[in-house]
């Protein structure tokens, strides 16, 4: 077991452009990075036995890691540690982050992935970063894709098939995404049991709903590299179109496209797993105006600028 945690670690946000759900069946999926969204800072506590701390004021936590803590975030954190071989007593870490927690932009995948590298230091392999911050992703939802873990790693515009190494997706220019979050929570293990139970009530409707949304992933991607924006619009339309037929929407999420596509949005579709989280909007030329808008109706967009 490593007896120290490094001083200092990052990790991104991520918001899903295409495939969120029908990558959890294996198709692929199209991921971009918040950066610069999570840092963690450690510092060594006085008593190396003492329960470790975390204290992540943007995000309203002050935690004890205690074995027999019960809180997700705490119980996650020692998987990670555990995983990690890092030292599960003795450390304060202050946590700070821009991306609301819990609201689909990777939040949990952002702190366990910091968390892995304040274990493994800044040298590790980014294969055992993800392998980290996957044992406390599982706390928090189960089984997911690992898309979120890949992102929050490595950063960029990621092509994700779930098992595989993702290929990082070139850009030929800049890419501007505006993400709303919509204040509406929501758990992503229920949004991704209730595709389940369309999948397995429904399998003959439901399947080729997945695979259309795989199938756009590539769609979007060939947009992309052609720099037609307009069609990468219409294909984030038509994904988020395939989300509602699977139960994954809601009034508020469409309420906030339809926004987005009056205000000059060339496409805008829920991200992450829906039910409440975000949306994202792909703009036109002037992003400062859907921005503005969102600002006027008292939400919060952020801004995510995606370099060549
Ligand atoms: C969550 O960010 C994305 C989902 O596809 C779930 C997953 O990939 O594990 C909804």
């Amino acid at each position: 077991m490593a007896l120290a945690l490094h001083p200092h670690a990052e990790a991104h946000g991520k918001a899903i452009v295409l495939g969120e759900h029908s990558v959890v069946y294996g198709f692929p999926a199209l991921a971009a990075a918040v950066p610069g969204s999570l840092t963690l800072r450690a510092a060594a506590l006085a008593d190396p036995r003492a329960p470790s701390t975390l204290r992540f004021p943007a995000w309203g936590l002050e935690l004890g890691l205690d074995a027999r803590s019960e809180h997700p975030v705490a119980r996650a954190c020692l998987e990670v540690l555990g995983h990690c071989d890092g030292p599960l007593t003795g450390w304060a870490i202050e946590g700070d982050s821009r991306l609301p927690a819990g609201a689909g932009l990777g939040s949990s995948a952002a702190l366990t992935v910091a968390l892995a590298r304040l274990a493994l230091g800044p040298q590790a392999p980014v294969e055992e970063v993800v392998a980290g911050s996957m044992a406390g992703e599982r706390v928090f939802h189960g089984e997911p894709s690992g898309i979120d873990s890949e992102v929050a790693a490595r950063g960029g515009l990621l092509r994700f098939v779930r098992g595989q190494a993702p290929t990082p997706v070139p850009l030929v220019a800049p890419l501007t995404l505006v993400v709303v979050p919509s204040r509406v929570g929501r758990s992503t293990a229920e949004q991704v049991a209730k595709v389940r139970a369309r999948v397995e009530g429904y399998p003959t409707l439901a399947r080729p709903l997945l695979e259309v949304l795989g199938r756009s992933v590539d769609q979007g991607i060939e947009a992309l590299a052609a720099r037609d924006l307009p069609r990468l619009g219409e294909i984030m339309q038509i994904a988020h179109e395939l989300l509602s037929a699977l139960s994954i929407s809601s009034p508020v999420l469409d309420a906030l496209c339809s926004t987005a596509l009056r205000h000059g949005a060339l496409g805008a579709k829920l991200t992450g797993a829906g039910g409440g989280g975000c949306i994202l909007a792909l703009p036109g030329p002037e992003p400062g105006d859907l921005v503005d808008a969102f600002v006027a109706e008292g939400y919060e967009p952020l801004l995510v600028e995606l370099l060549p």
